[in-house]
C-alpha cells in the first residue's frame, strides 16, 4: 500500500524534551514557547457570555448580524474603512481558516496548485497547503522582513492560489508593506490573505491592515484571541473582495463551520471596546522589554524590540541549544526558529505571555547564575 500523509509531529511537542530540566526549578517551568495569551478577558466580555440566549440554536455560519456589525464598527474606527457586512463573515479563530481555505480555493480553481507564504512565519500557512494537496512555496523575506514578492517565479506566480501575508509577522514582529502587496495581488491576478491577528500590537507605527489599499482581490483575517484574550473562544472573522467572501462563506457554511452562538455574543461586546486592548498593550510591551534586557544580559545576544507582536525574536547563533540552555538554567521554555522555518534556524522566540511575577522568576534565576 502506499504511505499516505502522515502528520508531522506538533512542533511544541517537540519540546517536551526540555520540561524536566525546567520544572526542577523551584517555582517551576515558565512556560514562554506557545503564544497563548494569559491574561483575564474584559469581565463584560465573559457576562455576554452567559446571557445570550443563543445556545438553543443553530449559530448562523457567517456570523450573527450582530457580530458582522461589531466587526464592521471596529473596522471603521480602527482603519477608517467601510466594509460592507455582507463582506464580513466569522470564522472558528484564525488557524481554521489558515488550515483550510486552500482546499476550498482549490476547488474552485483546480488549474491552480500553490500556495505562496512568508518563508519565516507561522507554521500554518504551509499545513493548510498540505492539507489541500497543493504545493508550499515559501517566500523569501526582504531585509525589513516583508514578502519579497521581486523573489517569486513566473511559474508559482501563475500556479499561485494565494499568498498569505502575516503582519505584524509571527515569530518576527515585522511589518509588511501592505499596499504594495495588494498591488501586487491585483497585478498579477493572485488573491491575497492578509493575517492581521496581530493588528492591535503594532509598537512602531499606527495598525495598518491591508484593506485600507482596497478590497478587490484581498480578504483580511482578524481574531479575537490575541487583542481580547479570548484565545478559549475560537472567534475570528475574515473580509474583503466581494467574490472570494460570498464563495467562503457558501462554502464553510456547507462544511458546518459555526462559531458557537455564546461565542458570538462574547465577540460583539470585546469588538465593541478598546480600553482593554490598550491596558493589555501596556502589559506587553512592559514585559517585552523586561525580558529583552534580561535576556540579552544574560545571554550577551542583541535583542531588539520587535515592530509588532508579542515575541522577541532573535538571533542566538543556534536555536536550539538556547532553548536547552535556557530551560536549564532559567526553568523558561522557548521556541527554537526553525518552528517558523528553516530560514530561522539561528533564531529563538520568546512569548511574554507569562503573568509579571512569572517573568520575574525567570530574571531572578539569570541573574543569579
Ligand atoms: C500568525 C497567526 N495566525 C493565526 C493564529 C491563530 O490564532 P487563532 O486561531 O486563535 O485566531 C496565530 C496563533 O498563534 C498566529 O500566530
Amino acid at each position: 500500500m502506499t504511505q499516505g500523509f502522515v502528520p508531522p509531529p506538533y512542533p511544541y511537542d517537540r519540546l517536551d524534551k526540555f520540561k524536566q530540566s525546567a520544572e526542577k526549578h523551584e517555582g517551576g517551568l515558565v512556560d514562554l514557547s506557545i503564544g497563548t495569551p494569559c491574561d483575564p478577558p474584559a469581565p463584560a466580555v465573559i457576562a455576554a457570555l452567559s446571557s445570550s440566549n443563543s445556545e438553543r440554536g443553530y449559530p448562523p455560519s457567517i456570523g450573527s448580524d450582530a457580530l458582522r456589525n461589531a466587526a464592521q464598527v471596529w473596522m471603521q474606527r480602527k482603519f477608517d474603512i467601510s466594509v460592507p457586512t455582507s463582506q464580513i463573515a466569522a470564522c472558528i479563530g484564525s488557524k481554521e481558516f489558515v488550515a483550510t481555505t486552500p482546499q476550498y480555493l482549490k476547488l474552485r480553481t483546480p488549474d491552480r496548485d500553490t500556495v505562496l507564504f512568508p518563508a519565516v512565519s507561522y507554521p500554518t500557512y504551509e499545513m493548510g497547503a498540505i492539507l489541500a494537496g497543493c504545493r508550499p512555496v515559501a517566500v523569501p523575506m526582504t531585509a525589513t522582513g516583508g514578502l519579497d514578492t521581486s523573489k517569486i517565479s513566473n511559474s508559482d506566480i501563475k500556479r499561485a492560489l494565494m499568498i498569505w501575508s502575516n503582519s505584524p509577522n509571527n515569530p518576527t514582529g515585522a511589518l509588511d508593506d501592505l499596499k504594495s502587496l495588494a498591488n501586487w495581488g491585483r497585478k498579477n491576478s493572485v488573491p491575497v490573505f492578509s493575517d492581521e491577528c496581530y493588528v492591535e500590537f503594532t509598537w512602531s507605527r499606527k495598525p495598518e491592515s491591508i484593506l485600507q489599499h482596497g478590497l478587490d482581490g484581498v480578504v483580511v483575517l482578524h481574531s479575537l484571541s490575541k487583542r481580547s484574550n479570548l484565545a478559549g473562544l475560537r472567534v475570528g472573522f475574515y473580509a474583503g473582495d466581494k467574490e472570494i467572501i460570498n464563495y467562503l462563506k457558501e462554502v464553510r457554511k456547507h462544511v458546518g463551520m459555526l462559531v458557537p452562538g455564546p461565542a458570538q455574543a462574547a465577540a460583539v461586546v470585546a469588538l465593541g471596546d478598546d480600553a482593554h486592548v490598550v491596558q493589555q498593550r501596556d502589559v506587553y510591551l512592559r514585559r517585552l522589554e523586561i525580558l529583552a534586557t534580561v535576556l540579552s544580559k544574560w545571554s550577551g545576544f542583541n535583542i531588539d524590540l520587535p515592530s509588532g507582536g508579542f515575541y522577541l525574536w532573535f538571533d542566538a547563533k543556534d536555536g536550539w541549544t538556547f532553548a536547552e540552555r535556557l530551560a536549564a538554567v532559567g526553568g523558561a521554555l522557548v521556541s527554537p526558529g526553525d518552528f517558523y522555518g528553516a530560514g530561522g534556524a539561528n533564531n529563538v522566540r520568546v512569548a511574554v505571555v507569562q503573568p509579571d511575577d512569572k517573568i520575574a522568576l525567570v530574571a531572578s534565576r539569570l541573574t543569579r547564575e
